[in-house]
């Protein structure tokens, strides 16, 4: 039924309506509150971790200086529970007077003074999920002109509490009034969750046309499998969602939650290794006070980030799924470079792969291969050479490709990582 009536709509709205904001020709990195501190809002008994200007200014001091902000990890990002349970007297949106008691503008200028950029929530329904005041429509211009005079940089725009229509009306007309503002704010829709995420409801050309970047799935949680939920569905949509993205509209298949409960060693290389390969945001949901340097140096693994952030902006795919349920992930890069990730989805012990770059559907020539988490060489490979690589139980293995001339290579027909 609403396929019917609201359809030719979105077309129109397509016509009219366009983010020309120059943002985000990278996917965004950052970090934001929801998977790990959700709806903490006990300031009284949990003072460190509870949704108040303490846990992002915290966050802001560790991304500034514990090497993230050097990585590109930028906006910090606060979810959903920041406003006080009311608007004001005039109809404003405010913080929390309790928890924010120096409000969200000087919140934004000790995040801008540290270099790094601020994101806000709010949700195009009467209320947010956890119930604090949304953005209906009549407040959306207000509440664009409140965020860009705040000092915002990025506003996600959740969509609980609204019905089709809602959306269809809102999330262009939230596009546009952040434009109006002429501050340049990222824009985060997640209405593609809200209708399925998939054509036809999702019209994947208009997101691209108004938004950053949008949810298109349901939220992680603190497990690998919730991650491997997400890589599953990403790929069996891989048809429909890779050309929506590039260079300033990404799909977001969520946070990276490298360092907290859920994930092992192996499952943390992976998320991070997929997230790569997908062209995701790379907003982590994480303690950055207290995180192991395991997690540290996964996520701040600069040859897999400089995979997420290739300027060519093209989302990679599954290639393959093997019967021994090994599954191999590739993503075209600049330069003619490419990334592979061999991703293990077996629970006994680590197996051995067998492959060529050929049976990869690799052209004839000679590559590179560098081993992103083992941070070496593996050595040149001609199309033709049979490998072998061991791929630890939900882990995943990342390589970096990029091709060289015959003549400065050595041919190697066995090799074994
Ligand atoms: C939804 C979103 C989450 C988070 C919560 C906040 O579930 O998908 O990412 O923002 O709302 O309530």
């Amino acid at each position: 039924m609403w396929r019917l009536t609201v359809a030719p709509l979105l077309a129109l709205i397509s016509l009219s309506t366009a983010l020309d904001n120059g943002l985000l020709r990278t996917p965004p990195m950052g970090w934001m509150a929801w998977e790990r501190f959700r709806c903490d809002i006990d300031c009284k008994d949990d003072p460190v971790n509870c949704i108040g200007e303490k846990l992002f200014q915290d966050m802001a001091d560790r991304m500034a200086e514990d090497g993230w902000k050097e990585l590109g990890y930028e906006y910090i990002i606060i979810d959903d529970c920041w406003m006080a349970r009311a608007r004001n007297k005039s109809g404003l949106l405010e913080a929390d007077p309790v928890r924010f008691p120096g409000g969200i503008p000087n919140l934004a200028r000790y995040i801008h003074d540290r270099g790094l950029k601020l994101g806000i929530y709010s949700d195009v329904g009467v209320m947010t999920c956890m119930g604090f005041p949304g953005t209906p429509l009549d407040k959306i211009e207000t509440d664009a002109k409140t965020f860009a005079s705040w000092g915002v940089d990025y506003l996600k725009f959740d969509g609980c509490y609204s019905n089709p229509v809602q959306q269809m009306l809102g999330y262009p007309r939230m596009s546009k009034a952040l434009n109006a503002t002429g501050r340049p704010i990222a824009y985060s829709c997640s209405w593609p969750v809200y209708v399925g995420g998939l054509p036809p409801n999702v019209n994947y050309s208009l997101m691209g046309d108004i938004c950053n970047l949008w949810r298109n799935y349901y939220d992680i949680q603190d497990s690998w499998d919730s991650v491997q939920g997400i890589i599953d569905w990403f790929s069996a949509n891989q048809d429909d969602l890779q050309v929506a993205a590039g260079p300033g509209k990404w799909n977001d298949p969520d946070m990276l939650i490298i360092g907290n409960f859920g994930l092992s060693l192996d499952q943390a290389r992976s998320q991070m290794a997929l997230w790569a390969i997908m062209a995701a945001p790379l907003i982590m949901s994480n303690d950055l006070r207290n995180l192991d340097n395991a997690a540290r140096a996964i996520l701040q693994n600069k040859v897999a980030i400089s995979i997420n952030q290739d300027p060519s902006g093209i989302q990679g795919r599954r290639l393959l799924r093997e019967k021994s349920h090994i599954e191999v992930y590739w993503r075209p890069l600049s330069q003619s470079a490419s990334a592979l990730v061999f991703l293990c989805r077996r629970q006994d012990m680590p197996f051995m792969y067998k492959s060529s770059l050929a049976k990869l559907n690799y052209s004839v020539g000679t590559y590179e291969v560098y081993d992103v988490f083992m941070s070496r060489t593996v050595g040149v490979f001609n199309d033709t050479t049979e490998f072998k690589v061991s791929i630890n139980p939900s882990g995943a293995v990342m390589w970096r490709l990029s091709p060289t001339t015959l003549e400065n290579t050595q041919k190697v027909d066995w090799i074994s990582t």
